[in-house]
């Protein structure tokens, strides 16, 4: 039995879908089951928090292989994720399919990348078999850096991302879990062209018709002009370390993997703006 946790997002309901399309049994695991997706062939446990490691083990039991998301951002994160291995390990999981990040390290300058290093250390040392998706930066998010007024703005420099779309990724963790032969294996999952953000700017423009510029902003900037959204300062640093570590080439690497994977070449920024046009939907006025 699949089990697929956080089927109510984005990776996990286009997983779920995969799946079902190929007449997979699987088991949804969700916080809310009024939000899971429907689909012949999959059953909806509701699990619960990951931080509630028995209504997890629960929802684990009889799942050989799992695809885990990581938890919404969080000052604990590492803790709620070693609650939630721990669970599955509890459970008799076999094989765990992690969503980390790429260059996820103890000392990486995206933040947020680190909890990701602590989190696969603590799914290597508990045992249970595990595949490793280290997503680049989703490319699906690109348009959404791009203000209502046509500006990305942050202190990315010059550096390069080959963001990758969620579509891809859901490809690869979809042939990740069905075939054991990733059991063991860490994968870089990337777009395949790394552009910086003023020529991410350039192809918004091109393809949307509407003028985009990257404005550059110092670090000290970039802090101030996320304070009014009113979120914490961790999560803020998190934002922010998205762009520095953009610049700092922790994003600058393309890899093969969605198509030595999933068996397709991944799609570039201009397929997704023509292929999914709600997502700039706020640039056109
Ligand atoms: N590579 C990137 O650029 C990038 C960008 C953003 C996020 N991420 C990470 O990648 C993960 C998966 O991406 P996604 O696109 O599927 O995100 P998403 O659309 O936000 O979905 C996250 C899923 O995980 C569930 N979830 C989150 N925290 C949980 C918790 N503490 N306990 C139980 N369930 C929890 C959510 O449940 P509910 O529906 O109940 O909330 C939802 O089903 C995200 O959770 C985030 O950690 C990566």
């Amino acid at each position: 039995m699949i089990g697929v946790a956080g089927a109510t997002g984005g990776l996990g309901g286009r997983i779920a879908a995969r799946l079902a399309e190929q007449g997979v049994e699987q088991r949804l695991i969700v916080r809310d089951p009024a939000r899971a997706p429907s689909h012949p062939g999959a059953e909806v446990v509701q699990g619960g928090d990951y931080s509630d490691g028995e209504a997890m083990r629960r929802a684990f039991d009889g799942i050989e292989v799992l695809f885990l998301p990581s938890a919404g951002e969080h000052p604990d994160r590492v803790s709620v994720h070693r609650t939630v291995v721990d669970a599955a390990a509890a459970a008799g999981v076999g094989r765990l399919v992690y969503t980390s990040f790429l260059g996820a390290a103890p000392d990486c300058v995206f933040t947020f990348g680190r909890d990701h290093f602590h989190t696969e250390e603590h799914i290597r040392a508990s045992g249970v078999g595990h595949t490793f998706l280290r997503d680049s930066i989703y490319l699906d998010y690109v348009p959404f850096f791009t203000s209502a007024e046509g500006v990305i703005r942050g202190p990315a420099g010059d550096g390069r991302a080959a963001a990758v779309a969620r579509d891809d990724i859901a490809d690869v963790a979809v042939a990740a879990l069905l075939d054991p032969q990733h059991e063991g294996r860490t994968y870089d999952v990337t777009g395949r062209e790394a552009f910086t953000l003023a020529e991410a700017a350039e192809i918004l423009t091109r393809h949307t018709g509407r003028e985009v510029r990257y404005v550059e902003e110092t670090i000290d900037e970039a802090r101030e002009s996320r304070k009014p959204s009113g979120a914490p300062d961790w999560e803020i640093e998190g934002w922010v370390t998205t762009y520095t570590s953009i610049a700092a080439g922790e994003l600058d690497v393309v890899t093969d993997t969605v198509a030595r994977v999933a068996g397709h070449e991944p799609i570039t920024l201009a397929e997704l703006l023509e292929a999914q046009p709600d997502s700039w939907a706020h640039l056109r006025g």
